[in-house]
C-alpha cells in the first residue's frame, strides 16, 4: 500500500531505498498540517520541571552558541534578541497526545527504534548550527519556513568547534539546499550533516527522532541482566594437555575462555527477555512510568462506566511498550523495563495495545466479552499505562 507520508511510496520501498541510506525530501508529506499550540504555550511548557528543554542563543549570549537547559523561566524569555535563537522541547508527544498521533504515521519503523518527537521554535535566522546526528530523523516543517542545507562530508571530532555544549561544525559545505514549508518533510539518515535556518518569525519544526544502541551500550546493559539472572558456570579443562612451559597461556585456554564468555549470550531466551526490558526502559529522568496512574482505584464496573463516558482511552507516552511472541500460546509484553507474559484469551492484547495510541470505546466494546480483557485493561489503567485524558 502506498503511503502519502512517504510521497506515495510504499513503506517497503522507502525502507529498501532510503532508510539509513540516503536523504529524501517529501513535499507536502502532511498536507494541511497545523501546529496545535501557540509559541506562548510552548514557552510555558519549557518552564515546567518535567519537560526537557533547551534555549540556544547563537549570538547575544555569554558566548556564541550558548545553551541554557530547562526548566526555563519567564526571565529567560523576557530578554531574548529579535533573531538568531532557538527553543527546543523534547518529547512533545508526551505533553500533547494529539501530537503523539503523528508518530503513528511512522509505524513502518518498529517502536523500539523510535526516540521521541522534538519541536523547535525559532524567530528569523534561528538555528542550532550545522551538525550531524547519530540517528535517523524526519524533519517536519510545522509553521513558517526553514531552509535546510545538507552535506555528505565526513565529520569527525576534529571538525567540530571546540568547547561548546552543542556539536557544531567548523566548516560546512552544502551540497543540497531546500526551503521547507508547512507540511514538507525531510528524511536524513545518521551522520548526514545538516543546517536548518528559520526564514521567518514563528518557525516551528518537528523532529521524529530515532535511536540505535551502540555495541558497548548493549553489552553494558546485557551483562548486568545476565549476571543477575543466569546461573554462573566455571572454567573447566578436562582436556588439559601437558605443556613444556607452564608460564605460557596456551591457545586451548583462550579457546575455552572464549567459549565460556560466548555461552553467556547463546541463550536466546534470556537474550530476548533482556532486550525487551532494555528497550522499554524509561527514556530519561523527565518522564515517570507511573505519572498517569490514577489516585483512586476503580472497580471493573466503575472503570467500564468511565470508559464509556470518556468515549475511550489513551496509551501513555511516558512509557515505552514492545512485545516478543514467544510461541503460539505466550507473548511477553514489555512495559517500562518490566516483562509481562500474556497467554490464553488475552495473548492478542500485546499487539492490540502497541498497535495504536488511542482506543475508541466502540472499538473496545466488542472485546469486553473476551475473558480477562476488561480486567487486564483495568490493571494497565491502575498502573498508568493507559489513561483518560481528563
Ligand atoms: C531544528 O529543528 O532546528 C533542529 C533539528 C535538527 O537539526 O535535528
Ligand atoms: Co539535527
Amino acid at each position: 500500500m502506498t503511503n502519502p507520508l512517504l510521497g506515495d511510496r510504499e513503506a517497503q520501498s522507502f525502507l529498501r531505498d532510503y532508510w539509513q541510506k540516503k536523504p529524501l525530501l517529501i513535499r507536502q508529506a502532511l498536507p494541511g498540517f497545523e501546529v496545535p499550540f501557540s509559541p506562548e504555550e510552548l514557552a510555558g511548557l519549557a518552564c515546567e520541571s518535567d519537560v526537557e528543554s533547551r534555549l540556544i542563543l547563537e549570538k547575544d549570549g555569554a558566548h556564541p552558541w550558548q545553551v541554557k537547559h530547562g526548566p526555563l523561566s519567564e526571565e529567560d524569555f523576557a530578554h531574548l534578541p529579535e533573531t538568531h535563537w532557538t527553543l527546543l522541547v523534547q518529547e512533545i508527544n508526551r505533553h500533547l497526545p494529539e501530537l503523539a498521533l503523528l508518530l503513528d504515521r511512522f509505524r513502518f519503523v518498529p517502536h523500539w527504534r523510535l526516540d521521541d518527537l522534538m519541536v523547535s521554535y525559532a524567530p528569523k535566522h534561528g538555528s542550532v548550527g550545522p551538525h550531524i546526528d547519530e540517528y535517523d530523523v524526519f524533519l517536519i516543517q510545522g509553521a513558517g519556513k526553514r531552509r535546510w542545507q545538507i552535506s555528505h562530508q565526513p565529520v569527525g571530532p576534529e571538525d567540530l568547534i571546540p568547547d561548546l555544549a552543542l556539536r557544531i561544525m567548523k566548516e560546512f559545505k552544502p551540497e543540497q539546499d531546500w526551503v521547507l514549508e508547512p507540511g514538507d518533510m525531510l528524511y536524513l539518515p545518521p551522520r548526514v550533516a545538516h543546517y536548518g535556518v528559520a526564514q521567518d518569525n514563528d518557525c516551528m519544526t518537528f523532529s521524529v527522532g530515532f535511536r540505535a544502541p551502540t555495541r558497548n551500550q548493549l553489552w553494558e546493559h546485557f551483562i548486568d541482566y545476565a549476571l543477575e539472572k543466569q546461573a554462573d558456570v566455571r572454567y573447566t579443562d578436562p582436556d588439559l594437555s601437558w605443556q613444556q612451559h607452564p608460564g605460557e597461556i596456551g591457545a586451548e585456554a583462550i579457546a575455552h575462555v572464549q567459549a565460556l564468555l560466548e555461552s553467556l549470550r547463546h541463550d536466546r531466551q534470556s537474550l530476548q527477555a533482556w532486550f525487551g526490558r532494555f528497550v522499554t526502559e524509561p527514556r530519561g529522568p523527565f518522564s515517570s512510568g507511573t505519572e498517569l496512574a490514577p489516585e483512586k482505584a476503580l472497580t471493573l464496573t466503575q472503570f467500564l462506566k468511565e470508559l464509556q463516558a470518556q468515549e475511550g482511552l489513551w496509551r501513555s507516552e511516558a512509557v515505552r511498550f514492545a512485545y516478543i511472541r514467544e510461541n503460539e500460546e505466550t507473548t511477553t509484553l514489555f512495559i517500562d523495563g518490566q516483562a509481562y507474559p500474556l497467554s490464553g484469551s488475552i495473548q492478542f492484547m500485546a499487539e492490540w495495545l502497541t498497535d495504536q495510541r488511542h482506543f475508541h470505546f466502540e472499538q473496545i466494546q466488542p472485546l469486553l466479552k473476551i475473558t480477562g480483557f476488561g480486567e487486564q485493561l483495568l490493571n494497565w489503567y491502575h498502573a498508568g499505562y493507559v489513561y483518560f485524558p481528563e
